[in-house]
């Protein structure tokens, strides 16, 4: 997959602009402030349907504006596809695909993939569970449309049941009832798809470390609460005095943890700066190769100002790694960087090894 040409209509900082891409790279760079994490936000808004930046929607629409557009070509071999996003101040969200109407973001999802690299994303190994469970949350959404569905229910289920809970005096308990059964048949299912997604993401990520540096041990350990369907349902029955109390479910699959050891030891606790730079890069690499094994094609892949933020050494490997996957047509897989400094680029050893190159700078505007 590659995303050959981006249209934007105030989005963020930019009002009107379209950016062609290269097959292999494409280098995006100006000062700061100039909108280059806004353009790689817009590719990954049109591959998923949402932001990775924010949950607020008309957060992005260009000040002044009362609407965004967002369009991308994203093309397989011969066959092109077109995808349009309108996003309004009301946040009510237009999604096209080849101009007809799509009813659900989860059309899209898993179509046109991507994976972006923002030392943004550090919160995946420093932050709380939340964000590693979002972190996976998403990666299974694209990987297996079950998984999707799944957690589509769930949060369905649970949303039914806080409402309950937060109005736990005017609600009689067998109220409670259908929405716990709902509740446990999807958590249910949801833990068992979810202990299949962590499995098959352990095989990526071995696979990936032992290219990467082979004397280094990283792991990710699912440690997940699971239960029987009926189990559940009394463990909800059981904790809704409690659940009221709290104003929250307090079990189920939304608390599970998720840890990452480095060399057996939790690196929220332990790790270094270098090594929580080096797992956030792995995690990373783990995500494109499942993403490859699992839909058979690579993911476009977006680096956001990442050269900046490593070491010569460590930029070297990323980039030998990225040399490595090799498309089926023996192309270098998709890659756009974002870079303040072009020399960084350069250094890492990126560019030099790929003539199909295509760099883009992006003028600071100050008419805001
Ligand atoms: N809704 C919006 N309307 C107008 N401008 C916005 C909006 N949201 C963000 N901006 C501005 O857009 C500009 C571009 O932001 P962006 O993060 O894309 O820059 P960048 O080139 O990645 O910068 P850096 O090199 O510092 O990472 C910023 O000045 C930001 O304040
Ligand atoms: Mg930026």
């Amino acid at each position: 997959m590659a995303i050959s040409k981006l249209s934007l209509f105030s989005f963020r900082n930019h009002e009107k602009k379209e950016i062609t891409f290269s097959k292999g790279i494409t280098v995006i760079w100006g000062e700061n402030g100039s909108g280059k994490t806004s353009l790689l936000e817009a590719i990954y808004i049109l591959s998923l349907g949402k932001s990775f930046k924010t949950h607020k929607q008309s957060s992005v629409i260009k000040k002044g504006h009362t609407s965004y557009i967002l369009k991308g070509d994203f093309s397989y071999g011969e066959i092109t596809n077109s995808v349009a996003i309108q996003t309004n101040l009301n946040n009510t969200k237009t999604i096209k695909v080849n101009g007809k109407t799509i009813k659900n973001r989860k059309e899209i999802i898993g179509k046109n993939n991507v994976v972006v690299l923002s030392p943004e994303d550090q919160v995946i190994t420093k932050g709380g569970p939340k964000e590693r469970r979002l972190f996976f949350d998403r990666l299974f959404s694209i990987v297996d449309n079950d998984y999707l569905n799944t957690l589509q229910e769930f949060n369905r289920a649970l949303k039914q049941r806080n409402a309950l809970i937060l109005n736990c005096k005017q609600t009689k308990g067998e109220s409670f009832l259908p929405w716990e059964e709902k509740l446990s048949i999807s958590a249910v299912k949801l833990w068992e798809i979810r202990k299949k997604c962590f499995s098959d993401y352990l095989k990526s990520l071995n696979n990936v470390v032992s290219e990467y540096q082979k004397d280094l041990i990283l792991n990710v350990l699912y440690m997940e609460k699971t239960y029987k369907k009926e189990d559940f349902e009394k463990k909800l029955k059981q904790t809704r005095e409690r659940d009221c109390l709290l104003g929250t479910t307090s079990h189920g699959p939304h608390r599970d943890n998720i840890k990452i050891l480095w060399s057996g030891k939790d690196i929220r606790e332990y790790g270094s700066q270098g090594e929580h730079k080096i797992s956030l890069i792995l995690l990373k690499l783990a995500e494109i190769h499942l993403i490859k094994q699992k839909t058979g094609k690579n993911p476009t892949i977006l680096l956001d100002d990442v050269f900046a933020k490593l070491d010569l050494n460590r930029s070297k490997k990323l980039v030998s790694y990225l040399n490595s996957i090799k498309t089926e047509e023996k192309d270098p897989i998709q890659t756009i960087i974002t870079t303040t400094d072009v020399l960084n680029v350069e250094q890492s050893g990126l560019i030099l090894n790929n003539k199909d190159v295509k760099t883009h700078k992006l003028e600071l505007s100050w008419n805001i």
